[in-house]
């Protein structure tokens, strides 16, 4: 293992039956207190942003923002907000998904993304991968390319990657 995923993974408290009984919540918040490990963090996610040749930084409501903003900067490259249905005021392109029980919407700003854009998403978990599709096809719809999606933690037990796939068409996925 490497040094910065050592660091990294120190940082994540496993929080027992949180939100719910029989759910292991993994709280990014000692993580997000240090800043060496937020600063490696950024940075390593800074790096995958040059190295994937992305011109802006998607960042997945609302932990995906803690995240995303800081790299954008650090990257030199503009943040776009993926929202939850109802919070962005301007024209909007919106992406429905299955939860577990029920629907959810995300949204973006039409005119953030065109052609052209080749698109970083950053998310601090992907859990089943539907929010992380649902946002790869809101940038597509959007006529932009999906550089790749990068995460702080996957948790591979819950089949994200492999739902994903099709929708990465080739496209990176990278979890820290
Ligand atoms: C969490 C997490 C990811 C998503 C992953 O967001 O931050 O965005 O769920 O789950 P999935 O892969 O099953 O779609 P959530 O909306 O629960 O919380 P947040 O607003 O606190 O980020």
């Amino acid at each position: 293992m490497t040094d910065v995923k050592e660091l990294l993974l120190s940082r994540i408290r496993d929080v027992p039956d949180y939100p719910k009984a029989g759910v292991m919540f993994k709280d990014i918040t000692p993580l997000l207190a240090d800043p060496t490990a937020f600063t490696a963090l950024t940075g390593a996610l800074a790096d995958l942003c040059v190295e994937h040749g992305a011109t802006k930084i998607v960042g997945l409501e609302a932990r995906g923002f803690i995240l995303a903003a800081p790299v954008a900067v650090r990257a030199g490259v503009g943040f776009i907000p993926v929202r939850k249905a109802g919070k962005l005021p301007g024209a909007t392109l919106a992406q429905s998904y299955e939860l577990e029980y029920g629907n959810a919407e995300i949204e973006v700003h039409a005119e953030d993304l065109a052609a052209g854009d080749r698109v970083l998403v950053i998310d601090d978990v992907l859990a089943t991968g539907g929010t992380a599709e649902a946002s790869l096809q809101l940038i597509r719809r959007a006529g932009a390319e999906v550089a790749g999606l990068a995460v702080l933690m996957e948790l591979g037990f819950l089949g994200g990657r492999a739902r994903l796939e099709p929708a990465l068409l080739g496209a990176p996925l990278e979890a820290l």
